[in-house]
């Protein structure tokens, strides 16, 4: 499979076959899509291996996934917010 893009918040992401929508957001340099409910300070890939819950996006109608976890695939539509 060759690059293709994902759409995050109605822009497109390119991400490589295998690749995580968290690194994908990385090498786009999204570093942060969430804020602390206290303080607003940025959140965003911070384990990168599915402890701490930071990266939490919603995938094609899917809320609460770690995107350090799940492989972007063709045509996923995330949303941030
Ligand atoms: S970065 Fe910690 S769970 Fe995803």
């Amino acid at each position: 499979m060759e690059r293709f893009d994902i759409s995050v918040d109605g822009r497109a992401v390119p991400a490589e076959p295998g690749q995580t929508i968290g690194a994908a957001l990385h090498a786009a340099g999204v570093r942060s899509w969430r804020s602390t409910r206290f303080g607003g300070r940025p959140r965003g890939l911070f384990c990168g291996i599915g402890v701490c819950f930071d990266c939490l996006v919603e995938v094609n109608g899917r809320p609460a996934e770690r995107a350090c976890q799940l492989e972007a695939r063709p045509g996923d539509e995330v949303s941030t917010s």
